[in-house]
């Protein structure tokens, strides 16, 4: 009898060590990881899956084993024998989940120190979250972007802050978030190692747009990316598409509709057709002083509906004049 119970939980430990294996290997509930640290926290998450389904498929499997083996037979009306404790056992499975505890606390720590860990001359990006756009600064390059391009396999390190409320700048494939607080600068270090295009999203509840706060990360070859940094720096010499482009660079096309510039953001009101329709709205303003009043004093001229201080109140002081004014010659053209 002794012997077949060894045989049958040996057999279930065995179940438990394959299926764990088997999940560990091929059950993947992360999205594709596109940086160094977040292909530690996979093998990590990885480890501690595999571990979970070898507790729970032991844990379980001995107790269907024993409730079917141990059952109350037809006509067996007795009280069943009392057990008093059995101390090897109970140090046996005390002392297991310890030490499993102890070596998921140390990997952990481990992942923790690496992924932390500074890079030794990395990039530095600004990221400031404003009601409701994301702004990516480069300080060694002066640029400002509303998308944030990436170099890959160089390290990069994001100094994260707010302009108003408590945003969260999350990119999901890096398996990386932090939150952006005002008047506070946190840090996170990220070497970007797959090509390709992901999402940026805002993960703290930040107001109404706080679901339209998206922006995505280009993660592109070095070439690629120079080349980028190079057309930013400059701005084309056709104003139209100067404006368009810094319609874009600013983050305007996360709040309003304006089809020429592929925007189709919800938050503010729709800047269709704003050109004709501004002239007319207020008496004694044409439509370029209204549009750069309505830039630089957002509450000014509310549109009926929108709420005050929607948008952000700075831009007087981020927009430089020669670019505020091709924008809002842009804007009057639409
Ligand atoms: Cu910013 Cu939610």
């Amino acid at each position: 009898m002794k012997g077949r119970t060894i045989l049958v939980v040996s057999v279930i430990f065995g179940v438990a060590l394959l299926c764990g294996y088997l999940v560990a290997a091929n059950v993947n509930l992360l999205p594709e990881v596109a940086s160094t640290r977040g292909d530690l926290m996979q093998q990590l998450f990885n480890f501690l899956l595999g571990a979970a389904t070898v507790v729970f498929v032991l844990v379980e499997g001995l107790l269907v084993y024993s409730v079917i083996r141990f059952r109350r037979r037809s006509g067996d009306e007795g009280q069943g024998a009392a057990i008093h404790g059995n101390t090897a056992l109970e140090v046996f499975w005390t002392a297991i989940p310890a030490l499993l505890v102890v070596v998921i606390a140390v990997y952990s720590f481990r992942v923790l120190s690496e992924s932390e860990a500074a890079a030794e001359e990395p990039m530095i990006v600004e990221v400031i979250g404003r009601q409701f756009a994301w702004e990516f600064r480069y300080p060694e390059l002066g640029l400002v972007s509303s998308d944030l391009h990436l170099p890959v396999a160089e390290p990069v390190r994001f100094e994260i802050t707010s302009d108003d409320v408590i945003h969260s700048f999350w990119v999901p494939n890096f398996l990386a978030k932090r939150d952006a607080t005002p008047g506070q600068i946190s840090e996170f270090s990220v070497t970007p190692n797959e090509v390709g295009i992901y999402p940026v999203r805002c993960a703290e509840l930040c107001g109404p747009g706080h679901a339209a706060m998206v922006s995505q990360v280009i993660v592109e070859s070095p070439e690629e990316f120079q080349a980028w940094a190079e057309r930013m720096a400059s701005l084309p010499s056709d104003p139209t598409e100067a404006g368009r482009l810094l319609f874009g660079r600013y983050g305007c096309t996360g709040c309003h509709v304006l089809a020429d510039a592929g925007a189709s953001g919800l938050v503010g009101p729709s800047l269709e057709g704003i050109g004709t329709r501004a002239g007319s709205t207020v008496a004694g303003l044409d439509a370029e002083a209204y549009l750069r009043q309505s830039i630089l004093e957002p509450n000014a001229h509310l549109v009926p509906t929108y709420l005050e201080n929607l948008m952000p109140g700075d831009f007087g002081t981020r927009i430089p004049q020669n670019e505020l004014d091709l924008l809002v010659t842009y804007l009057a053209g639409r």
